[in-house]
């Protein structure tokens, strides 16, 4: 994330008391140089938060459950190395303060604190910050507003990336791949989400081996006051650190769930995740049309036969009615076999497009990785179909950071724009 000095400092609070969490984002409410960017509860949520927000300032306490507040400055400062760490304490034992700036932390407060003292330390803690962040190449890190939308947030803001995943034809591997691909792209400087828009029949947690406790159902029933809070609790997370928002674990419940709730989640995961990867149901439906409608990049998957090459050209013409630009489609084809005669080029022939990936049909090994609920990544990849599954990985990587690069440079287009006024 850029920050320029003129951006307010990132300030995250970590601390396990509702109350103080809510008294220090209070005393700092009012502060236009000042931007409360995440509060977490726990020493492990702080460590996740900042590298999901980058802040400039940690204000953290030091008693928590999990971990105490020296434990979780090494950790953070190992992944986040530019944050300047503010300790507040009712203790004020030497000792531990001084480990506690052995650790990494710059200062230390008093609990409570006052509000001057809290502001003038942040402000003058967060100079070392903003100047050791430009000396490093910061990696990704989504702007995580906490507790709502933040105003302001226009097209000059670096948001995440969605890739909607949606094939005509049911049964091609939509969701083998789109969950291949979620745990590939994953990682801790482009935290993922992978959300589940088959609201009646969804499977990806099946996929997943994951037991469905929470579901998009837990943020629709809230999307107007959806906040971080109601995120973490909603996403159930993957041993593999992926997020995963489930489809509703009973059919009748995707009643509940509009378009306008599955639009209005999606926007708000694009501001805190770096990915986040939509697999779709194969009707296209307002949920469907809501999906395409946040989405950067479609990827569409086709078997090589004939109802399914022909679902795919009429995708195609859809695609070209609805506005969606080609040129973000990523076309794979699943289940290719030497035996059907039929071949990537002929369809890339027939169809007038690119074939972007060509995954290998191999029945038993996809089965086995489906019914252990292990993805192919996550298995030898030097094999087939991992191997292709890796190859499409490279080539949407590749796709989405041209879309990031090219927006980058429109943001920096506009803001010269902005300037010279
Ligand atoms: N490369 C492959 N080779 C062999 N079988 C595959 C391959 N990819 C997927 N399959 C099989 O195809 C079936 C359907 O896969 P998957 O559920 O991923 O498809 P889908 O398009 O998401 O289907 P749905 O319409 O039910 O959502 C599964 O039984 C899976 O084992
Ligand atoms: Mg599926």
């Amino acid at each position: 994330m850029a920050i320029s000095a003129e951006d307010p400092i990132r300030v995250l609070i970590v601390d396990d008391i509702a109350e103080t969490r809510e008294n220090l984002r209070k005393l700092l409410q009012f502060e236009a140089d000042i931007k409360v960017v995440g509060a977490a509860r726990t020493g492990e949520e702080g460590i996740r938060l900042a590298n999901e927000t980058s802040p400039d300032v940690v204000l953290m306490d030091i008693n928590m459950p999990d971990m105490d507040g020296i434990t979780a400055t090494v950790a953070l400062l190992e992944d986040v190395p530019f944050a300047q760490i503010i300790i507040l304490s009712v203790q004020s034992d030497a000792d531990y303060m001084r480990r506690a700036m052995q650790a990494g932390a710059r200062d230390f407060i008093p609990k409570p604190p006052s509000g001057d003292e809290l502001i003038s330390t942040i402000r003058m803690v967060s100079v070392k910050a903003r100047d050791q962040r430009k000396k490093m190449t910061a990696p990704f890190h989504p702007d995580a507003p906490e507790g709502g939308v933040v105003p302001g947030v226009g097209v000059l803001d670096i948001k995440g990336k969605l890739l909607a995943a949606y094939s005509a034809k049911g049964g091609v591997g939509v969701t083998t791949l789109v969950t291949n691909i979620a745990i590939g792209l994953h990682s801790e400087s482009t935290p993922t989400v992978l959300v589940d828009t088959n609201l009646q029949f969804g499977d990806l947690s099946v996929f997943l081996n994951m037991q469905v406790k929470t579901s998009i159902v837990d943020l629709a029933l809230y999307v107007d006051e959806i906040n971080d809070e109601l995120v973490d609790e909603a996403l159930m997370r993957h041993e593999s650190g992926l997020r995963v928002l489930a489809a509703p674990p009973r059919p009748e419940l995707a009643d509940e769930i509009t378009s306008d709730h599955v639009r209005k989640i999606l926007q708000y995961l694009k501001r805190r995740f770096a990915y986040v990867i939509v697999d779709t149901s194969s009707t296209m439906d307002d949920t469907t049309l809501a999906v395409l409608d946040s989405a950067d990049l479609l990827m569409t998957v086709a078997t090589p036969d004939i109802p399914a090459i022909k679902d795919a050209r009429l995708l195609f013409d859809l695609l070209t009615v609805l506005d969606f630009p080609l040129e973000r489609v990523i076309f794979v084809l699943n289940k290719m076999d030497r035996r059907t005669g039929i071949t990537a080029e002929a369809v890339a022939e027939n169809l007038k497009c690119t074939v972007d990936g060509s995954i290998p049909a191999e029945e038993r090994v996809v089965a086995t990785s489906i019914n252990r609920g292990e993805p192919l990544l996550l298995t030898d990849t030097n094999r087939s179909p991992a191997k292709n599954i890796l190859e499409l990985l490279g080539t949407i990587r590749r796709r989405l950071l041209k879309i990031e690069e090219s927006e980058a440079e429109y943001s920096k287009s506009q803001t010269g724009r902005l300037t010279a006024r």
